[in-house]
């Protein structure tokens, strides 16, 4: 029984094929490399030693995600495929709809013909938009998202959630991301944005190797110890093994459950420059520029559930995190090109 990853070849569906299969499950890929690189399956083989089975298809392409099926039996999906760039998805709106729910319906009505039914979905902290009181927990109200991207994670949580109360035996969890940063210890995978990195850590991780001049520090007028806005970075090797808990509770029939993967921790803006700097060795230079529209002071997860009913809880910090992300970087300067 195999594990298919959509989107498996991206930066948490490749951290997460690590350890699933240090965990011993069977992973299969699907993938478009329209966010990620072919050289990735490469790498995961120096890590893992084993070749994943690759399908490059686009997930919303019924008659091509068939095959994934008819030629694997799969246990459970987790479904990272879609488009995620904030804010690309204001600009493009209907590509954001249509990729990201099409890809969704595509893959469940496939799902449902080969009776797979365990689902684990690649969701976000933005669903909470600016209203849920801090620190965010599963139960505060959603919404309203402030951009496309957020508003696709939540329908996608939507359809999901009402298709399991229509469909008993189907199991779900919903993971909700907060701020997802690093690398595996190994230097060989790790974040590759396309074009100039819109999040802080790459962004970072662009200046401190050369590549970007310095950090623009989007406000520090904001109300939060040091006026920069906070934020609550997780491990991307922890966030990885949060999916692999989350197969073993859908896979047990467990039910259908939402989790935020997170540290409970915030972060600043400052305080991450700071940590950077200490890891690579060398000042990040950052200049104080406006606010960035749309962004809120401060995220950080309320962490308990995950720990409680899935076991899980994060093992890495901030020095892990900046080591670790300064180890990919330096060792791949221009990502996978
Ligand atoms: C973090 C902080 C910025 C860049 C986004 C998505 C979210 C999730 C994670 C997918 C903020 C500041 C940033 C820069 C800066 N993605 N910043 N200069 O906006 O919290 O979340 O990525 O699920 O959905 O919304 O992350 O890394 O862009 O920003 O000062 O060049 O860093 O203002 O305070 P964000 P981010």
């Amino acid at each position: 029984m195999k594990i298919l990853l959509t989107g498996g070849a991206g930066y948490i569906g490749s951290h997460t094929a690590v350890e699933l299969d240090a965990a011993g499950f069977e992973v299969v890929i699907a993938d478009n490399f329209s966010n990620s690189s072919p050289i990735v399956l490469e790498r995961l083989e120096t890590i893992t030693g084993k070749r994943f089975p690759l399908y490059e298809i686009d997930v919303a392409d019924k008659t091509a995600l068939r095959r994934v099926f008819e030629e694997n039996e799969i246990g459970a999906v987790i479904h990272f495929a879609g488009y995620k760039a904030v804010g690309e998805s204001v600009s493009i709106p209907l590509s954001y709809y249509r990729n990201n729910i099409d890809s969704t319906l595509s893959l469940m009505e496939v799902m449902a013909e080969f009776g797979c039914k365990n689902l684990v979905f690649s969701s976000s902290a933005t669903v909470y938009g600016n209203r849920a009181k801090l620190p965010f927990d599963e139960e505060a109200k959603t919404g309203p998202c402030t951009n496309p991207y957020g508003w696709t994670k939540l329908f996608i949580e939507q359809i999901i959630t009402d298709y399991a109360k229509a469909n008993g035996d189907f199991s779900s969890v919903l993971l909700r991301y907060f701020n997802p940063v690093g690398a595996h210890e190994s230097g060989l995978i790790g974040e590759d944005p396309k074009d100039v990195p819109n999040n802080l850590m790459p962004y970072i991780a662009r200046v401190a190797v050369g590549t970007l001049p310095f950090l623009s520090v989007y406000g520090n007028d904001y109300p939060t110890p040091d006026g920069t806005g906070v934020r609550d970075y997780i491990h991307v090797t922890d966030l990885a093994k949060g999916h692999v808990a989350a197969v073993k509770y859908v896979l047990e029939k467990k039910g259908n459950e939402i989790f935020n993967l997170g540290t409970g921790k915030g972060i600043s803006v400052l305080e991450m420059v700071k940590a950077y700097s200490e890891a690579c060795g060398h000042e990040v230079g950052y200049k104080i520029a406006p606010r960035r529209p749309g962004d809120i002071a401060e995220c950080y997860a309320n962490a308990e559930k995950a720990e409680k009913i899935l076991g899980w809880k994060v093992e890495l910090g901030l020095s892990e995190m900046c080591r670790d992300s300064w180890n990919w970087q330096s060792k791949n300067p221009e990502g996978y090109k």
